[in-house]
């Protein structure tokens, strides 16, 4: 089936639905999602979002566009930093004005609570800065944005897979997409595509994210020729529950708690002793199995423990909610009484696809954009988490280059008309689907996946060095080898989840690819990436923005684009 929209917006969380809303009433938009709009990631975010209100306490957007460089270890662009940290209030209060239920402070403002690595003057000390419902932030705003795309005409295509971006002549005009109720193939022709399809978490074995984060979005770009950038930087959150990797939120520590060891020492004290648990996610991830290495986990194993028992009741069944309630249901704890296991779980991809400001995807080192192909949200790299993102600047950055990305397609689409598409441009699609439901070689998706999640969590998470990550590489390409020959068993044209599973597998291993080149080629330690042979950043040779780019049957090309830098140079981060 054939349809035509001005724009198409392929992932319907925060990052796409503000797009849409910011395309306005005069632009005919399409929004596809291999989910219901509503089941998007976005909607899994606890904590809150960044803002410098000040309504508790005093706060300037010069300290929070501080705060995020300092956290992204001076790998995230400054300029794109400053336009973050300076519309943040506008962005909290639009969406207060749209009627989100934010907590408030007796006085009715908007609530504030700490989170890790904001501070007040410069470093000074932690301040109240991410604005909060509970801790359901995500789920609150994506509610408000869906029901005002609703209202706005915005076309929904719920539970429809994109397969690939049509590109005709360097430009993209569309989108292939499988809807999952039927199995067939729709082409969706359109002036500009914007990909907001989120991150890519499951490409380890313990992690908060969803099932559907799948990292198709980039991985689809990044075979139509868009290169990603920084994918090296995965984050790991500090308190998955253990075992299991669902979030226990950040603002959990923000509202007083404590991470333990074994010992029932306070132990972030020694390694961040003006803002402790406060500190940024990297450092805490790392201490966290710095203890453990050093036999302090809990009963010898892997984890330590967040104590919230001196938070008393009302704190935490009014603020911590949903986490207390996962805490009772998952890990078979009540914070109230009793600390709950913690260990790092892979969270969120500082990397993605590379865009300017406006989101526009950028071809090259010199920002060349990419016709009619644009990126918001997760799945791009703009850089402002740079190499270790702050808690609440992700629902934050899907607000403000959500809307630019927009603004900018709207004006784009207003002033072009459509680019003719190719001749039958799901072929290839169909094809390879054909072959897939034709394969009988029984060569299984779930071992090739499991594998994957095995190699890069046991060589590529938060400790890395260069033996650990060529046996990796090696690894992920073999799987690439076996994945050519899966073939899935189930034939039916109806939720084929097998079919599927085996076109995400297909876009995580690229993924996990370029990640793993990224970190093997970096010979130092960032944010995130912590390379123990290579233990000290290294400005001179790495303050540059790792760019991959597809090359079809050869390695991928792997180059380098200069940080912007405007006002703050690099320092020692110490918290
Ligand atoms: O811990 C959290 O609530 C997560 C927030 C975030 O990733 O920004």
């Amino acid at each position: 089936m054939n349809h035509q929209h001005d724009i198409v917006i392929v992932g319907s969380g925060l990052a796409g639905l503000r797009a849409a809303i910011e395309l306005g009433v005069d632009t005919k938009t399409a929004v596809l999602s291999k989910v219901f709009a509503t089941r998007s990631h976005s909607g899994a975010a606890q904590g809150g979002i960044g803002a410098a209100l000040g309504n508790e306490e005093e706060d300037k957007w010069e300290w929070h566009m501080f705060d995020t460089i300092k956290g992204s270890d001076y790998l995230g662009d400054q300029d794109a930093i400053e336009i973050l940290a300076r519309d943040a209030p506008r962005a909290i209060y639009e969406l207060e004005h749209m009627g989100v239920p934010f907590n408030r402070t007796k006085e009715g403002k908007i609530a504030q609570r700490a989170f890790g690595g904001h501070t007040r003057e410069f470093g000074q000390a932690p301040v109240k800065r991410a604005c909060y419902a509970a801790t359901r932030t995500g789920r609150v705003i994506l509610d408000t944005l869906w029901e005002k795309c609703l209202q706005r005409g915005i076309e929904f295509y719920d539970e429809f897979q994109m397969l690939s971006l049509i590109i005709e002549k360097g430009h993209c005009c569309g989108v292939v997409a499988y809807e999952l109720a039927t199995g067939e193939l729709h082409v969706f022709h359109s002036k500009a595509v914007l990909v907001a399809t989120g991150g890519a978490g499951k490409i380890f074995k313990t992690t908060s994210n969803a099932f559907a984060s799948t990292g198709d979005g980039m991985a689809i770009a990044y075979r139509a020729g868009a290169p990603l950038e920084d994918m090296e930087f995965v984050q790991f959150h500090p308190t998955g529950i253990y075992k299991l990797g669902i979030l226990i939120s950040e603002a959990a520590r923000g509202e007083g708690g404590i991470l333990r060891n074994a010992q029932g020492d306070r132990f972030m004290e020694r390694y961040a002793p003006v803002i402790k648990d406060l500190a940024p996610r990297d450092m805490i991830s790392r201490c966290i199995l710095q203890e453990i290495r050093a036999g302090q986990g809990i009963d010898g194993k892997d984890y330590v423990h967040l104590d919230l028992t001196h938070l008393g009741k009302e704190v935490i069944e009014s603020k911590l909610a949903e986490i207390t309630s996962f805490a009772r249901t998952y890990a078979g704890v009540d914070p109230i009484k009793e600390p709950i296991p913690v260990q790092p779980t892979c969270h969120y991809m500082m990397g993605g696809i590379a865009t300017d400001n406006e989101g526009r995807v950028i071809a090259d080192e010199q920002r060349t954009p990419f016709p009619g192909l644009y990126a918001a949200g997760e799945c791009a790299c703009v850089s402002v988490h740079g190499a270790n993102r702050l808690g609440c600047n992700a629902l934050l950055d899907l607000l403000v280059f959500g809307r630019r990305a927009g603004r900018e397609m709207r004006k784009y689409s207003h002033s072009i008309g459509f680019q003719s598409l190719p001749p039958n441009p799901a072929k290839a699609d169909q094809d390879r689907i054909d072959a897939l439901m034709q394969n009988h070689s029984g060569v299984s998706i779930p071992e090739i996946r499991s594998q994957m999640q095995e190699v890069m969590m046991d060589n590529v998470s938060v400790f890395r060095e260069a033996n650990g990550l060529e046996a990796a590489l090696k690894e992920v390409m073999q799987l690439k080898q076996r994945y050519q020959q899966i073939g899935i068993t189930d034939k039916g044209r109806c939720f084929n989840r097998d079919l599927l599973d085996a076109i995400e597998l297909g876009h995580l291993l690229d993924l996990a690819e370029v990640i793993t080149r990224g970190a093997l080629l970096r010979q130092e330690s960032r944010g995130a990436h912590t390379r123990e042979d290579y233990p000290e950043r290294d400005d001179e040779r790495w303050l540059s923005h790792t760019m991959c780019r597809f090359t079809g049957d050869k390695e991928p090309d792997i180059f380098y684009k200069p940080v912007v830098i405007t006002e703050h140079q690099p320092q020692e981060r110490k918290y």
